[in-house]
């Protein structure tokens, strides 16, 4: 394993409340925490690992005042550009302040403090990196913007939980092999060869398509799914996994017709707006790519399904052993419960919607005991991309809400 980049934020720093981005030598954004993604979304998603230039230029309408403070450091391999500066004034001057206003999508106009602390190469005397903090000083909407992040951080902790025990038990359960089967199963046609696995997760989608050779780029918004996904991705396989910590709903990075197939596994149904994303997945696949979608029916009930998933625990003798990820994998399951959300993509919606935008060869199959289908099928390759996202766009039911 390799050493973790110093730059990227302590898990402190991730639900801290304060705004915080951090930035390496080479001025490209390494990391950033939840509540930078909230203030931010949607212009932030996608910009990890761009430089921070392509951020602030996305940010210039929206800022009045110098959103990053001027810098008053070199940074590590820049040194030769900056001629007259020695070695002592960067080990003196590590920190930089500024003040700003930022008008947030969400939230409207927002006073900021800025302030960069460089983290200094104490050989060198140049910063490595720099890490930004913006203390919220007013928000225009400022009830829903501090219970936006409330809730989101809350929202990351639970998958934080969930992801201790989510290996230990789902991988077990019939349903849950059924459907990954069926996933993996999906991709198996000829010309197959990248898959974008959206939602994936701690990986169990993803390491199978691996073992079938496919070139997989793995993307999720929870830190911690992918820390498993990660650790458990066999080393033989890393060269062709691709692993994205982001937001499905914006995939603004990636053209048109880049994926030649695309896998949905129970994940539209925690998002915000899931008919954005799938928008936004219909739009990465290409002509004649196949995409592969789980997500609850109307009628998707948890209690049958976990009383169920218990009753084969005990059956199988490995309930007791098991007890307390069970209970963590119960107590998560009825906070993330699918029939409690506002923002619904039902699998029958998801079938017509991809049904309108001209998929080809579409089929449709329970899954977890009824309570959820897959749907699946080929895009076109006649070009009906524009009309079909009309169609999205102008649909009469709740999806519109979140496109
Ligand atoms: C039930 S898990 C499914 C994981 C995996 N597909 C599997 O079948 O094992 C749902 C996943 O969707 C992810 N997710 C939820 N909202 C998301 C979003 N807006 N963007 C990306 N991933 C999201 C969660 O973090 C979680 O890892």
């Amino acid at each position: 394993m390799p050493d973790r980049n110093p730059l990227l934020l302590s898990r402190s720093s991730y639900y801290a409340p304060v705004p915080i981005l951090a930035m390496d030598a080479e001025q490209s954004t390494v990391d950033f925490n939840i509540a930078l993604r909230v203030l931010m979304d949607p212009d932030i998603e996608g910009a990890r690992f761009q430089t921070v230039d392509l951020l602030m230029a996305k940010l210039r309408d929206r800022t009045e005042g110098d959103i990053l403070p001027p810098l008053p450091w070199r940074l590590r391999g820049r040194a030769a550009d900056a001629p007259g500066k020695s070695e002592r004034d960067t080990k003196h001057s590590q920190i930089a302040t500024g003040r700003c206003r930022y008008r947030s999508e969400r939230f409207g106009w927002t006073d900021l403090r800025s302030t960069a602390v460089a983290f200094l190469d104490p050989a060198a005397g140049s910063a490595f990196g720099t890490t930004f903090y913006w203390e919220v000083l007013g928000v225009e909407r400022n009830k829903e913007y501090w219970e936006t992040l409330d809730w989101e951080r809350r929202r990351q902790l639970i998958w934080e939980s969930y992801a201790i025990s989510y290996d230990r038990v789902l991988p077990i359960l019939p349903f849950y092999q059924d459907v990954i089967a069926r996933h993996v199963e999906a991709m198996r046609v000829p010309n197959i060869e990248s898959v974008f696995d959206l939602g994936a997760g701690t990986g169990n989608v993803t390491v199978e398509l691996l073992k079938n050779g496919h070139l997989v780029t793995a993307l999720d918004l929870s830190r911690a799914m992918l820390e498993k996904l990660r650790h458990k991705t066999p080393e033989a396989y890393a060269d062709n996994l691709t692993v994205v910590e982001q937001n499905a709903e914006e995939l603004t990075q990636w053209d048109d017709n880049t994926f030649d197939g695309v896998s949905v596994l129970l994940a539209f149904y925690d998002m915000a707006r899931p008919g954005r994303a799938l928008s936004e997945a219909i739009r990465v696949l290409r002509p004649g790519g196949t995409i592969v979608i789980t997500e609850p029916k109307r009628r998707f009930r948890l209690e049958p399904l976990l009383d169920e998933a218990e009753r084969f625990l005990r059956e199988k003798g490995v309930y007791d052993k098991l007890k307390a990820d069970w209970d963590r994998v119960n107590v998560a399951n009825k906070e993330l419960d699918p029939a409690v959300r506002e923002e619904r993509l039902y699998a029958k919606e998801i079938e017509q919607y991809l049904r309108e935008a001209g998929f080809e060869n579409l089929r449709a199959k329970d899954s977890h005991l009824g309570n959820c289908a897959t749907v699946w099928g080929t895009k076109s390759c006649r070009n009906r991309k524009s009309w079909a996202i009309g169609r999205l766009q102008r649909t009469s039911t709740r999806a519109r809400d979140f496109l």
